[in-house]
């Protein structure tokens, strides 16, 4: 990577004077989720050599062991959006509640909200496996200068402003939209410097791969038991080629730049699945359209979704666009919706 290639912060600079009437607080909203990132990355990659592996000893609200990076990942991204007062509110995957954040002596008149999955892939922590971070933004919708209310994080996707993620992999990337494009920045971390290096991200426009926890076969719904099937027939250009790694972010990013789909469905067990619509699946589904995918629960688009509360699960089926059709249909085949 050379040095003449455009960093993030001339990207966003360049960006910020594409928007006529922005005060540059979106911008400076994603400069401090990319200060934040680096801080993240940093303590990732020292997890394999100090004491911070395991669980922190606390369960998160929908009873899963939170990981001491979990912990840590979400007091950064926190500290630093509430330290810069950038935004008004906050609502992670690893708060019980959202939190509403009031500026120092002054009124916080501040307009956007975000909301975070701050450590997606936690289990994959303690084997070296690529982790990452997802982010979601909107516009409150209550009046500014006010408290944040929970109307102001139960948009639906589509009101999204921007969304993006942190993969921290064999290189670390911070890849988001803001509505327009999708592109991708490497961190180079001899400098702490991310680099413009996945400029207009796209999905290919056909995919051969396929994500899903195939383990849980045996619950999945006959639509989605019928699609495995359909990928691993010999016909056409299938089978297709089976990757799963367990971290949503790693498993988009891959699919994204190869061409693939991911699915996490309603099981017999968990019958909305497993993967929170506001910190994940809207995010993801927004990055997704924006780089001409596609994303839905089988059978309506996820960003059309109204949510009904904070930690909503929803199935997620996302990905090149004709893939995640052809899904769609072996679902409205087998189940009729009431
Ligand atoms: P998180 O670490 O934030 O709880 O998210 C884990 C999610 C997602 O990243 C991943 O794709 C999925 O859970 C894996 O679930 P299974 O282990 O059930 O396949
Ligand atoms: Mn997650
Ligand atoms: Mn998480």
């Amino acid at each position: 990577m050379t040095q003449h290639n455009k960093t993030l912060g001339e990207f966003i600079i360049n960006k910020q004077s594409e928007f006529k009437y922005s005060s540059g607080e979106l911008s400076r909203l994603i400069n401090s989720i990319r200060l934040a990132g680096k801080i993240v990355n940093h303590e990732v990659n020292k997890a394999g050599l100090v004491d911070i592996l395991g669980t922190a000893g606390a369960e998160n609200i929908q009873g899963e062991d939170q990981q001491k990076l979990d912990v840590y990942a979400n007091e950064v991204f926190i500290n630093t959006l509430v330290n810069r007062e950038i935004v008004c509110g906050i609502a992670s995957e690893e708060e019980d509640d959202f939190i509403s954040i009031k500026g120092g002596n002054s009124k916080n008149d501040n307009k956007y909200v975000v909301l975070m999955d701050p450590l997606d892939g936690s289990s994959n922590i303690d084997v070296n496996v690529s982790v990452g971070t997802i982010f979601s933004i909107y516009r409150r919708v209550t009046p500014s200068g006010t408290p944040v209310t929970l109307e102001d994080f139960l948009q639906p996707g589509n009101q999204q402003v921007a969304a993006g993620y942190i993969v921290y992999g064999t290189s670390t990337m911070i890849v988001y939209s803001t509505g327009h494009g999708v592109n991708g920045f490497t961190l180079n971390p001899a400098i702490g410097t991310y680099y413009l290096s996945h400029p207009n991200m796209k999905f290919p426009e056909k995919g051969n791969i396929y994500s899903v926890n195939e383990g849980n076969y045996i619950h999945f719904p006959k639509g989605v038991k019928k699609y495995i099937k359909y990928c691993q027939e010999e016909k056409d250009n299938r089978p297709y080629t089976s990757r799963y790694i367990g971290s949503l972010v790693s498993d988009f990013h891959r699919n994204m730049i190869k061409g693939g789909i991911y699915i996490y469905p309603s099981t017999s067990k968990n019958p909305n699945g497993k993967l929170r619509l506001l910190y994940e699946c809207n995010p993801m589904a927004f990055l997704a359209e924006r780089a001409g995918g596609k994303a839905s629960d089988g059978f309506t688009r996820i960003l059309d979704i109204k949510p009904t509360e904070l930690h909503q699960r929803v199935p997620f089926f996302c990905g090149n666009t004709e893939m995640v059709e052809k899904a769609e249909k072996f679902m409205n085949k087998t189940y009729k919706k009431e």
